[in-house]
């Protein structure tokens, strides 16, 4: 019983007390990547179906802004960066004014020459994922041998610019980056896989994220449980009284008809005695 109560509050301070990440705000990145080189223009779209969002970010160099603060240029729902720079790598998200904010996309701008152009964010389990190794100098290099890292580890070596893998799984999880012979390495990035799970319990376009949907369903079960249990005993004593009632009743007409057939011969045994 305790650890079910354990379980029960941990569960509720889940639910609470993680992030609002919400379905009705997100956010899109063009180019769709998560790195850009130096003097690169990079745009940034604010979706929200939950009123007027903004689009905000938090950098090592600045902190927490708005896209109004001045470093992007607003186009309705869109902050564009005319020309990156490595100060602006941080995490961009958008944010309605209820507060509630969209999966976040990690943004790294190099001033080397080589960059990973990987998926800025999580990709469904099963799903084909090109990473691409791209270079400043490509018309320098024809073929260049490329070699992309996973953790640190060699993963493959090729003659092009892309990896494909296919189908990714959980483990395909981890850090990524490559590296150019001849031109340099890139930074690392994030490469996160999404497990698939029943659609009910999410729709395709953008699942929570950084969320394990298991932990949410065993918390929604754990907090749910008791609600469903004392309804159904609700139900279940309502069901009894309402049959209780009723033999209640039916009691009561048997015991009137009783007094009646008793009353209708005392009447006659009275007027017996009167006359
Ligand atoms: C911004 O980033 C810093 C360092 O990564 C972190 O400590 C801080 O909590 C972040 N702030 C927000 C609002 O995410
Ligand atoms: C590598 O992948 C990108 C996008 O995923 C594509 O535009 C490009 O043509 C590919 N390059 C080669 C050499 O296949």
């Amino acid at each position: 019983m305790k650890i079910t109560l354990l379980l029960i509050s941990l569960c509720v301070f889940y639910t609470l007390g993680s992030p609002e990440i919400s379905r009705e705000v997100s956010v899109r990145i063009t180019p769709s990547r998560s790195q850009f080189f130096q003097y690169e223009d990079v745009s940034l779209s604010c979706e929200s179906s939950a009123g007027v969002g903004q689009l905000r970010r938090n950098t090592t160099t600045r902190g927490t802004e708005s896209c109004s603060y001045g470093w992007g240029s607003i186009r309705g729902s869109d902050c564009t960066i005319n020309t990156v720079y490595p100060s602006d790598s941080g995490v961009y998200w958008c944010e309605s004014h209820s507060g509630q904010q969209s999966q976040r996309v990690r943004v790294t701008v190099t001033a080397g020459s080589v960059i990973l152009g990987s998926p800025p964010f999580p990709v469904m389990e099963g799903d084909d994922v090109t990473l691409q190794c791209k270079t400043r100098f490509i018309q320098v290099l024809s073929n260049p041998h490329t070699d992309f890292y996973k953790d640190g580890v060699l993963v493959r070596s090729t003659g092009t610019e892309n990896m494909t893998i296919h189908s990714v799984s959980k483990s395909d999880e981890g850090l990524y980056r490559c590296s150019i012979s001849g031109a340099g390495d890139s930074a690392e990035s994030q490469l996160t896989v999404r497990e698939s799970y029943p659609a009910v319990l999410g729709g395709p376009d953008t699942p929570a994220p950084n969320v394990p949907p298991l932990h949410r369903l065993i918390c929604h079960v754990v907090v749910g449980t008791p609600y469903l249990v004392s309804t159904i005993i609700l139900g279940l004593i309502y069901r009894d009284r309402r049959r209780a009632l009723k033999a209640l009743r039916a009691a009561r007409e048997h015991l009137r008809g009783n007094w009646r057939r008793l009353g209708s011969v005392g009447g006659r045994r009275c007027n017996v005695q009167k006359t």
